[in-house]
């Protein structure tokens, strides 16, 4: 197959959603209809559950169960789909904001009852900030839920989008009937069965026709008539370059459990999603048909095993083609590198592989050498941009708790930086380190992983920190730049790149800081 059909034919995509509103199970069905397993339940929910186990041990078999979801490669149709895993819980979110960057588009799935909940609304803003294209799923539709209208109008209301629906539910819950195909102008009927051929959609091209009412009843079809009628009138129609442009989301409803709408969602989401995309870097726009390999590290997975510290880098094939055994060059530590066994990924494995399109990701076996962010290429000085860190939530000082084993507590605390865990920040003063988080749950991961992976051992003390914000100036001997340094010293810290962040103790603080010093910029997040 000649390249660039190895570019058109890839879709590399997120699924979105708060927790509990179905995206294991889509992702479950999708890799069914690709063929990818032979049977539901064979996609772990990588979520968190609460329960038996204590929320760190829990967290230790999420990660488990992650390495294996992080990317599920399938065909369908003759295309190249990637899924990449997004976690759905709150304290993971920079992990989902990280893999945002490597998606070409995005499906965002709504519980029917639930309606727009707080995640679906955190991470839709990012993917709006970035224009990526979203389909939204609808599902639950065997519950009973919200009307359709009133769902549409939150969606567009909560998630600031434009939506037009590409199915429309007939009835929902107990009178549930099945789905207008509004994009392929045909019927699906709900038997409630799970099994159902896939392929026994009823050809309705007229909503008019008799046979409606037979179909579904009087009633329903009545109903149905009106409510597309209504549906076609209000919402714009589908525009493939405004969906990819991000102006306009297309809807389907289904139920995912029971495998509805979802061969409906699938066909639509291979025709209109978008094939790779080109990036900028911090010196020109990359796009995927040139022939020089580049691909940026959005994900570092240590390996489960602790005997072999070893790690996954995920990488994103942006350009070119990758291949096994041929030296790239590492931007950022200016060394070529070369990899023996790269890896891709399927639904239920990985494999090594030779070549890698656009669009792909590949696994790199790493000792160490990656951060998040990293770009590699066969030469190019280019660093690709668009992996931010955000001011963390919460802030504690670490501290040692055995001096025998420092080397090993400094080592282990730079590597979970690298793969993105927490952040940490070094105070000018004193040295002393504090870690930022999203959640309060990494911390325990951070103690247990240093204890568990590298023999050290720590604790926490609290530290009164309500913000971090990067500072930028202009040039270091601007007077009010010397002035801040001198009067915040105890506020400043360095991050893992040594950019100078002021950790603000409170609104209040912040706030007299901004209106004092006119010329410094305070960002609330460092593009890495
Ligand atoms: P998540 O990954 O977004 O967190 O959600 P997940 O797919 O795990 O689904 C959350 C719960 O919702 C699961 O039930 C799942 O079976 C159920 N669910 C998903 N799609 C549908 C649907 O279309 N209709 C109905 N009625 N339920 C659906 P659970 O009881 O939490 O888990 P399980 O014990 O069934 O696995």
């Amino acid at each position: 197959m000649k390249f660039k059909d190895e570019i058109n034919r890839r879709r590399t995509f997120g699924i979105v959603s708060h927790p509990d509103a179905g995206k294991t199970t889509l992702t479950e069905k999708l890799l069914l209809f690709g063929g990818a397993i032979q049977e539901a339940g064979a996609v772990k929910s990588n979520k968190i559950k609460k329960g038996a186990t204590s929320d760190f041990m829990e967290i230790e078999r999420q990660r488990g169960i992650s390495v294996a979801t992080s990317v599920l490669g399938f065909e369908y149709k003759n295309n190249k789909i990637n899924i990449l895993d997004t976690p759905g819980h709150k304290d993971f979110a920079e992990d989902t904001f990280r893999t945002l960057t490597a998606v070409d588009s995005v499906i965002v799935v709504i519980d029917v009852a639930k309606g727009v909940e707080e995640q679906t609304e955190k991470l839709v803003k990012v993917c709006r900030m970035r224009n990526i294209p979203m389909i939204v799923f609808i599902n639950k539709l065997d519950r009973e839920g919200k009307d359709a209208f009133e769902l549409l109008d939150e969606i567009e209301q909560k998630l600031d989008l434009k939506v037009t629906p590409l199915s429309f539910p007939i009835g929902m819950g107990y009178d549930f009937k099945g789905i207008y195909n509004i994009w392929e102008s045909n019927i699906n009927l709900f038997t409630g069965d799970p099994r159902k051929d896939i392929e026994d959609t009823i050809e309705i091209t007229d909503l008019s026709t008799p046979d409606l009412n037979k179909l579904i009843g009087d009633e329903a079809a009545e109903n149905l008539r009106e409510e597309v009628e209504l549906a076609t009138g209000v919402y714009p129609d589908f525009d493939i370059e405004a969906y990819k442009n991000g102006s306009l989301q297309p809807v389907f409803f289904g139920s995912a459990l029971n495998n509805f709408g979802v061969r409906e969602l699938l066909d639509c989401f291979v025709n209109i999603a978008p094939s790779p995309r080109s990036k900028d870097s911090d010196s020109r726009e990359v796009k995927p048909e040139e022939d020089q390999f580049t691909g940026f590290v959005f994900k570092i997975h240590a390996n489960m095993d602790p005997r072999h510290r070893d790690r996954l880098a995920f990488v994103k094939v942006v350009s070119g083609k990758f291949e096994r055994n041929k030296p790239y060059l590492h931007v950022r530590q200016g060394k070529n590198l070369k990899f023996s066994s790269p890896n891709a990924f399927f639904a239920e494995k990985k494999q090594v592989v030779n070549e890698m399109y656009p669009g792909d990701i590949v696994g790199l076996h790493d000792t160490g050498n990656f951060k998040i962010g990293d770009t590699l290429t066969e030469g190019e000085k280019l660093m690709y941009k668009g992996i931010p860190n955000f001011s963390p939530e919460h802030f504690r000082y670490i501290n040692n708790a055995d001096p025998m084993k420092s080397k090993q507590l400094n080592k282990g605390i730079s590597q979970l930086m690298d793969e993105g865990v927490a952040q940490l920040f070094t105070l000018e003063m004193n040295n002393r380190k504090i870690i930022g988080t999203v959640g309060a749950l990494q911390y325990e991961v951070i103690q247990y992983r240093l204890e568990h992976e590298y023999g050290a051992k720590c604790t926490y003390e609290n530290v009164n920190i309500h913000k971090a914000c990067w500072i930028e100036a202009e040039g270091e001997n601007n007077d009010e730049f010397k002035e801040f340094k001198r009067i915040k010293s105890k506020y400043l810290a360095r991050d893992k790149r040594n950019q100078l962040v002021f950790l603000a103790d409170s609104a209040f603080s912040l706030q007299m800081a901004q209106d004092k010093y006119k010329t410094l910029k305070f960002n609330f997040t460092s593009e890495f």
